[in-house]
């Protein structure tokens, strides 16, 4: 009796074992691993927040990739320099924030193929003096730290100047602007732009100088050798291809792409 008692319950528990074991299993194939993706939401209208929420020309275009690649993720607000640290410590997947694609941060990490061009622009008060890039010498220019915008402004005041204000984002260089701490403030053309469309009672203007600032491209960033950048590149192709990336584009711009700009 006990005998046959015993094997019934090593049978149970074999059952059980098995049974479990297959279930487990089951549960780690559907909750896969969903991929952290960093941004700094001041920086309108690529990724700002609106109500609580991070919005953005690039918050939907990630949407459209990581949707065409059937890839589960999750968009946090931790800042532009934590951003960096933690795409470098590997402490998240990806970065989306306007994130222009140079030489210099190719050699810390990987970068998507480009999707968007900028430049810069200036932003100066109405009726300033400051009319051209060359106008900034012996001014006090505000600037986003780390960011080309202050390379920019670096190559025109020199790198040490300490004319150059650096902030920890981009709205509060302007803010800074609006109250007086600087003279002009130097950022991508499209949130320069928004800026002045958004804020018609600043009596902000912003103005473009080809001579001095060159043409840069957007990408997704990665750490170095992430497997991700592949499969991000293929969706995002496919999103510029079959037409969501002009739908995103229009709806955040209201024109079309130029998307030929992208690919050469
Ligand atoms: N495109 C510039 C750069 O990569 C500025 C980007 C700033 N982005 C942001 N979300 N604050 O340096």
């Amino acid at each position: 009796m006990i005998k046959k008692g015993m094997i019934a319950t090593l049978v149970f528990m074999l059952i059980f074992a098995l049974f479990g074991c297959s279930s487990s299993t089951e549960q780690t194939a559907t909750t896969e691993k969903k991929i952290t993706v960093v941004t700094d939401a001041a920086f309108a209208p690529f990724e700002y927040m609106d109500k609580g929420e991070i919005v953005g020309f690039d918050v939907d275009l990630l949407k459209a990739v990581m949707k065409e690649a059937g890839l589960a993720y999750e968009l946090k607000n931790i800042g532009w320099d934590p951003l960096f640290a933690a795409i470098q410590g590997k402490t998240a997947d990806m970065a989306v924030s306007g994130i222009t694609i140079n030489d210099d941060r190719k050699q810390t990490y990987d970068f998507s193929i480009p999707y968007f061009e900028s430049t810069h622009m200036i932003l100066v008060k109405e009726g300033s003096s400051i009319k051209s890039a060359k106008d900034l010498q012996g001014k006090v220019v505000g600037v986003q730290n780390g960011t080309t915008g202050q390379e920019a402004v670096e190559k025109i005041l020199g790198k040490e100047n300490k004319n150059i204000k650096k902030f920890e984002n981009t709205v509060v260089a302007i803010m800074d602007l609006l109250n007086g701490g600087v003279e002009a403030v130097v950022t991508d053309n499209a949130v320069a732009n928004e800026y002045v469309k958004n804020n018609p009672d600043a009596k902000i203007v912003a103005f473009e100088d080809p001579e001095h600032f060159e043409s840069e491209f957007y990408g997704f960033m990665f750490p170095k050798g992430s497997e991700l950048k592949q499969k991000v590149d293929e969706a995002l192709k496919k999103v510029i291809e079959n037409g969501t990336y002009a739908e995103i584009y229009k709806k955040w711009f209201g024109t079309e792409p130029n998307i030929e700009s992208l690919q050469q």
